[in-house]
């Protein structure tokens, strides 16, 4: 199933890519830098734990309010206005963390969401915009997210807190050099420490990761280390779409296990997904 929201750096369409790419055997999923979820909402549902984590609280309380209000979220975005006063007002609101209560500012969050240029929360689109032709995306992902523990926390504390031999981590942090996309509202940037301070901690833990990047040298030379894989993928490049429809964007997928046991064994496994 899709998201319920367009997100910058979103996996849309890497998600299969990476999906093919699970292990074989987990016990434990975690989505480190949840976003818009695109792999978790792409991945079945099974018996494993979920966790979605993002450190931004405006879009990990849209999705509580998601999970755990979503008519009263709904009844919040029905009269919403596709306009640039209530756009800049609702921006303002929420930057200056005003005292609404937590479906007000889910709404606004995502009324900013589907409103702003290229989801960057950041301009106002100036585009057409159905707010009702999201209800329906806002009550399945309601459904998928019902079992989801959905957490807030900084990416290390995370790790840290459910690794695990059977926990598996998939791991989509802001991009080496394009993390200024994410310096906006409910977000505090992410540094040249912080990639860093990620590479240790995956390096050290005793549970699986799958890591997408950009195709960037900084970042391979960082993951050379012994049992490490780094596999090349492309993808259409969104941002550029509109000039040049078949322009591609160089990733890379970096792993601690090798990730062609599940194509390997297919079609026995494929149902098990
Ligand atoms: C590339 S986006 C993830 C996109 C997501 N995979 C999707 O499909 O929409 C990176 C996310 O990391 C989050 N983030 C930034 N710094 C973080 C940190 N220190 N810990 C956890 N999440 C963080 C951002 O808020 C952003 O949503």
């Amino acid at each position: 199933m899709n998201s319920f929201m367009s997100w910058v750096g979103g996996k849309k369409a890497l998600r299969e890519d990476v999906l093919i790419r699970f292990p074989l055997y987990y016990e434990r999923y975690i989505e480190v830098f949840g976003g818009g979820g695109w792999v978790l909402f792409h991945k079945p549902p099974g018996n494993d734990f979920e966790v979605y984590n993002d450190f931004n609280s405006l879009l990990v309380n849209l999705y509580r309010c998601v999970r755990e209000k979503p008519v009263e979220l709904i009844e919040a975005l029905r009269y919403t206005l596709n306009a640039r006063e209530d756009f800049d007002y609702i921006k303002a609101a929420l930057a200056r963390d005003s005292p609404a209560s937590d479906v007000q500012r889910a709404a606004w969050f995502y009324q900013i969401i589907r409103q702003s240029y290229a989801s960057g929360l950041t301009s106002f689109a100036s585009q057409p915009h159905d707010m009702w032709g999201n209800f329906p995306l806002i009550e399945q992902a309601n459904r998928r997210l019902a079992k989801v523990v959905v957490e807030n926390q900084d990416f290390e504390r995370l790790i840290r807190h459910y690794d695990r031999p059977e926990s598996f981590f998939y791991c989509d942090p802001p991009y080496h050099d394009t993390e200024g996309y994410y310096q906006n509202i409910g977000e505090d940037g992410f540094t040249e420490k912080d990639h860093l301070r990620l590479r240790d901690t995956l390096l050290s833990i005793d549970g699986k990761f799958l890591l997408s990047y950009n195709d960037d040298p900084i970042v391979r030379k960082l993951y050379d280390a012994p049992g490490i894989y780094i596999e090349s993928v492309t993808r259409l490049n969104n941002i550029r779409q509109r000039y040049d429809p078949n322009c591609q964007f160089a990733e890379v997928l970096i792993s601690n296990y090798d990730t062609s046991e599940r194509e390997r064994a297919m079609p026995a496994q494929i149902t098990l997904f």
